[in-house]
């Protein structure tokens, strides 16, 4: 543990500020125990962290008329990082497109060009019975690095609705990427993999799609630059079987925003429970946005049954990619699983013979172990 390099910037006077957008559902719960880790964090590591609470999604619409107010953008943009929850819920479900609350996220990524959103799939040693495979096939467990492309492709392209020649209603949603958005998304994949086993696999459906073509050819094209990492690239649907056949295979995923979104709630599920994965979204500052991979649940919300762990370890990235403060990261993480270790779960990943626990007292015994 390294203190002295901690006060560095507490005697260099150094704050760091952090925007708070708790959102919808369970997201002010979740948030609410990740705040109070770094706070401890903060307290413990003599670090100086600037909360600055903002509205988002279905919050903003019913207290400001807007999912996504100009004040909470720029709120963000005079920020050093993002904490988020997560947005959107049934009361907004009715909403057109343009106005939902799930609007005001891609927004928020966009006006931060926060186009590389590293998502980490770990098994945990002592999650292993909560992992729905067979014990044999995940016999080493497994860590997965998710890096998902995240302002681009069909989330962003152009979209609409229109009576066809036959006069019958259609809509569409074009998927669009540029060999400058691929060669960002592939590079930020290709330094990750050097940092862990060196092999990437590049996610694609280029037996069907001309985007997915050009995807594969710039993948295939920074290999060239990166000898000592093995390129692989597998269609999108190979891909979602052979995660639940051989998760162990996968070192890093560089793929899509929509492959993305869907293959990372695949692989959080191996993990336990989709309220263990963290997420980073970044750009080319240092700025980025913290949150985790799961939606705002407004079925369990108010019930301090969420499980805030992904949210907490969000946190902790962080500390590392935004604040480059490591041994505080290496703290929140390994407290995490302390606790798990512990036989500490929130229900998502109880069995029994565990200790039940809802989202403060999770919060709680985390900040014990920091
Ligand atoms: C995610 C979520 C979002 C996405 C939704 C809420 C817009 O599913 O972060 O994975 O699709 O990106
Ligand atoms: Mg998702």
């Amino acid at each position: 543990m390294d203190i002295e390099a901690s006060q560095y910037h507490t005697i260099k006077g150094r704050k760091y500020k952090i925007a708070v957008l708790s959102g919808d559902g369970i997201g002010p719960e979740v948030v609410g125990e990740a705040v109070k880790v770094l706070k401890h964090v903060g307290d413990r590591f003599k670090i100086n962290f600037e909360f600055k609470h903002a509205l988002i999604g279905g919050a903003a619409i019913d207290h400001e008329g807007e999912a996504f107010p100009k004040n909470t953008l720029e709120t963000c943009q005079a920020s050093d990082a993002v904490l988020l929850g997560s947005v959107g819920g049934t009361k907004w479900d009715d909403l057109p497109g343009e106005k939902r609350p799930e609007k005001a996220l891609l927004a928020l990524r966009k006006g931060l060009n926060l186009y590389a959103n590293i998502r980490p799939a770990i098994m945990y040693e002592a999650l292993k019975g909560a992992c729905p495979l067979k014990a044999e096939l995940v016999p080493s467990g497994f860590d997965i690095c998710v890096v998902r492309e995240l302002t681009g492709g069909i989330y962003f392209g152009e979209r609409g609705t229109r009576v066809n020649a036959t006069g019958f209603q259609e809509a569409y949603d074009i998927e669009t990427y540029s060999t400058e958005e691929i060669r960002r998304i592939g590079l930020e994949a290709f330094e990750i993999a050097t940092k862990r086993n060196k092999k990437i696999v590049s996610v694609d459906k280029a037996n069907v799609l001309e985007s997915s073509r050009l995807w594969r050819k710039e993948m295939d094209i920074l290999s060239e630059k990166y000898p000592e990492v093995t390129l692989e690239h597998m269609y999108v649907d190979n891909a979602a079987m052979q995660l639940i056949k051989n998760p162990s295979q996968f070192d890093v995923i560089v793929t899509s925003n929509m492959f993305g979104d869907i293959l990372s709630d695949e692989a959080s599920m191996l993990t336990g429970s989709i309220g263990m994965l963290p997420s980073a979204s970044l750009g080319s500052t240092k700025l980025g946005l913290y949150e985790p991979i799961h939606g705002s649940a407004p079925d369990i919300a108010g019930l301090d049954i969420a499980n805030p762990i992904a949210t907490i370890l969000s946190a902790a990235m962080m500390l590392r990619h935004s604040f480059e403060l490591y041994d505080e990261a290496n703290a929140i993480e390994s407290a995490v699983e302390h606790v798990l270790k512990a036989g500490y779960r929130t229900v998502d990943i109880f069995e029994p013979g565990k200790i039940l626990l809802g989202t403060i007292e999770m919060g709680n015994q985390i900040v014990k172990v920091i």
